[in-house]
């Protein structure tokens, strides 16, 4: 097997940070080494096929992005990212695990869907993939399929409070579903926005000719967001089952699992880049000469981004620092603003939801740790340690240790990215980050012991990544 030593780099854990030397042997991380370290007598480096040179970087454990949406049937079109070309874009970013959900639309099948999945996903991936499977429809037959979730290494199921008629499950059937993940030790993931009343808002507003894309966040009021995260914590409570809300961006949805994480409830909240950079200002200024007002189509996303002078955005960075959030994932699920997002065009109920930047994921929240906002290790944490031990995978993923896959990245702290949709990697027309000065840079990614992004240089090829089998949530046991 090929040996690897990664040496004069700073390895950063969710713990700690310290000057040391990684030893890949094949597929995985086999020492951490005191820099300079001798084994039998012998200096390391004469032994090992080859030296990566980290000096004056850091070494961090493979980002894990654990909410991407590849090939989605969405808004009457499909995300535009493959799995071929989303975790190619993922692996430029230092994203060296993903998970994607397998989807069940309202009256198909769970096994259906997942089939469809792996289909769509095998032989086709960059780097490591697992599932979470989204519920559709909670009836007698995917509460059937539950008992075969954990077998199938899909540990994590989300159901939509949102939108009625595709995905949306009312508070009985999320009450029967919660039930049974109490019982089986499964992650209830929830998108808690009030399906119901958004729908009769949004209606209102294009009767009233109110129909640019910035009404879409008017309409999805940050009320929708609390109430129904609040409902989802109590139907949780009621039923003993562990609640992961997925999206969040209000900032009175973060008081809300504040509130029952301070009872001691099992609730945790993840949040994304552009709920912590964007606004809806920012969406109402947006106008371009292509586009006109309709440019604000590229930040049509649900939960939508939240007004900067009401504080949302402070809120999550806040939430972020006092582990009221835990995670940070992107939700990417691009769309193309040319075919896709203009389907919307006079009614903003059309344009298909969706922000994509999985492949900044890393870069963005490295900008917490250049302002202060974030440590080193909470960084590591926020982006792959939780997000390991959340999903089932701590120990191969998540960690530079001995016995972990070796998906590794080494970040430049003095290098530089300039976000355009001019050189990124996602497969879409245009970025929600265009012209955004990144501090940092991904500078070498490796993915169970293979280079596969080596500066500027993509060394990597569908079919390298493996499906993850993924066990309960580690916060769970
Ligand atoms: O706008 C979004 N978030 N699109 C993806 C689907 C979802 O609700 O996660
Ligand atoms: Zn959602
Ligand atoms: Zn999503
Ligand atoms: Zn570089």
């Amino acid at each position: 097997m090929a040996t690897t030593l990664i040496t004069g780099g700073t390895v950063v854990s969710a713990t700690g940070r310290a000057a040391a030397d990684v030893l890949v042997d094949g597929e995985q991380i086999v020492a951490v080494l005191a820099p300079g370290s001798q084994l039998l007598g012998t200096d390391l480096r004469q032994g090992v096929d080859t030296v990566v040179d980290a000096a004056g970087k850091y070494v961090i454990p493979g980002g894990i992005d654990a909410h991407t949406h590849f090939e989605l049937p969405f808004g009457g079109t499909e995300a535009s990212d493959t799995f071929e070309s989303g975790t190619r874009a993922a692996a430029w970013g230092g994203t060296t695990t993903v998970i994607d959900f397998a989807v069940q639309t309202t009256g198909t099948r769970i096994e259906d869907g997942l089939a469809t999945w792996h289909a769509k996903a095998a032989g086709n991936c960059a780097i490591d993939y697992g599932f979470h499977q989204i519920m559709g429809g909670v009836d007698e037959f995917s509460l059937q399929a539950m008992d075969h979730f954990e077998a199938e290494g899909i540990t994590s199921f989300k159901m939509f409070m949102a939108y009625p008629g595709v995905f949306y499950s009312d508070d009985g059937q999320i009450l029967k579903a919660m039930q049974k993940a109490a019982e089986l030790g499964l992650l209830t993931m929830m998108h808690a926005e009030n399906g119901p009343a958004i729908d009769v808002l949004a209606a209102q507003l294009v009767e009233q000719g109110k129909t640019d894309p910035y009404y879409h966040g008017i309409a999805r009021a940050w009320q929708m967001e609390e109430e129904a995260t609040h409902r989802a914590i109590m139907l949780a409570n009621l039923t003993g089952a562990p609640l992961y809300v997925v999206h969040v961006s209000a900032k009175q949805a973060v008081e809300q699992l504040a509130w029952a994480r301070d009872k001691g409830q099992n609730v945790f909240g993840e949040t994304c880049p552009q709920y912590l950079y964007l606004s809806l200002e920012d969406q109402l200024g947006a106008s371009s000469e292509e586009w006109g007002a309709f440019e604000g189509a590229k930040w049509v996303c649900s939960t939508p981004l939240r007004s900067r002078e009401e504080g949302h955005q402070d809120h999550m960075w806040q939430a972020l620092r006092t582990n009221d959030l835990q995670m940070v994932s992107t939700d990417h699920c691009p769309f193309c603003m040319k075919g896709q997002k203009e389907l919307g065009r006079g009614d903003f109920r059309k344009i298909p939801n969706g922000i994509g930047s999985l492949e900044h994921r890393l870069d963005l929240m490295y900008q917490g740790v250049v302002t202060g906002e974030l440590t080193l290790e909470r960084w590591v944490e926020l982006t792959s340690t939780t997000p390991a031990r959340m999903f089932g995978m701590y120990g191969k993923k998540g960690v530079i240790q001995p016995g972990a896959d070796a998906d590794v990245v080494i970040y430049d702290p003095n290098g530089h990215t300039t976000i355009s949709a001019a050189t990124h990697h996602m497969n879409m027309d245009h970025s929600a980050w265009e012209g955004y000065e990144i501090d940092g840079h991904v500078d070498t990614v490796i993915s169970r012991g293979k280079v596969i992004v080596d500066g500027n240089r993509y060394l990597g090829s569908k079919g390298d990544g493996r499906y993850v089998k993924r066990a309960l949530s580690q916060y769970l046991t």
